[in-house]
């Protein structure tokens, strides 16, 4: 049984994708900050739910040493958490961005950077960012600067880990998955008048990301998934 860890895994879609790993008989490690989302979890015996503050290093690093000593080894890793914000260059200050990078790029890179070097040691890990499409498409980025800045850095910290992988010949990867919009419900609140037709749900996304951490996914390298639908 593989041993995952959820991050955000109390948001919309986190905790979809518990429901998929636990339902495709993965063992998973929720991080989750607040909220009470995942109380369809709460008895499953392959199931346990941290409150953490993942901005925290030192509570990650602790919570990976944990991790590892209580199951051994750690073979996957998505990191959900994460956050949305408006705003062009005019009225984006260095705090805003600040509050993007952290809520974006630290809340994984903690846990990245805990577990690379044990993934290293056993061979095999996946590490899974969710990025953003304004991150790879300049022209859509310039009313998102802190967002699509802060999702981008994800991308860089993806191939940095990759071609250090490879230079050890480790089947170690890091995964980039590029939603566009999300059919969640606080998108829908947001955007009433939009064609939800053409958003991707989030069970979808959920499928993608079993599949990395599946044995479907074993011979795959460097790989962005762009889940656009049509959106
Ligand atoms: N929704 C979209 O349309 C869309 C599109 C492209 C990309 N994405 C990305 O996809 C991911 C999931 O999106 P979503 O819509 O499911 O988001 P969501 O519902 O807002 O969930 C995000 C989760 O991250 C957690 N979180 C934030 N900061 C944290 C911290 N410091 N420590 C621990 N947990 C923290 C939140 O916990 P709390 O609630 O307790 O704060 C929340 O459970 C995010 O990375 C988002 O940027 C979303």
């Amino acid at each position: 049984m593989k041993t995952i860890i959820i991050t955000g895994a109390n948001g919309s879609l986190g905790s979809v994708t518990v429901k998929k790993f636990l339902d495709n008989n993965y063992r998973v490690i929720a991080v989750a900050r607040s909220g009470s989302e995942l109380g369809f979890a709460a008895e499953h015996k392959h199931f346990e739910l941290h409150q953490l503050d993942l901005a925290d290093e030192n509570a990650v690093s602790l919570f990976i040493k944990e991790a590892i000593s209580i199951y051994g080894s750690i073979q996957g890793a998505l990191f959900l958490a994460g956050g949305f914000a408006m705003g062009n260059l005019a009225n984006t200050s260095i705090s805003d961005l600040r509050k993007m990078f952290i809520l974006n790029f630290e809340t994984a890179y903690h846990i990245a950077r805990a577990l690379f070097d044990h993934m290293l040691e056993n061979g095999y890990g996946r590490l899974v960012f969710i990025g953003a499409k304004s991150a790879l498409q300049p022209e859509t980025a310039k009313g998102t600067i802190a967002y699509s800045l802060s999702k981008s850095l994800l991308f860089n910290l993806a191939d940095i880990l990759n071609a250090a992988a490879k230079d050890k010949d480790k089947n170690v990867t890091a995964s980039v998955v590029v939603p566009s919009i999300i059919d969640t419900v606080p998108n829908r609140q947001a955007m009433p008048g939009a064609d939800h037709s053409t958003w991707v749900k989030p069970e979808q996304i959920a499928d993608i990301l079993e599949f990395i951490c599946s044995e479907k996914g074993l011979t795959i390298r460097e790989p962005v998934y762009k889940v656009y639908n049509n959106a």
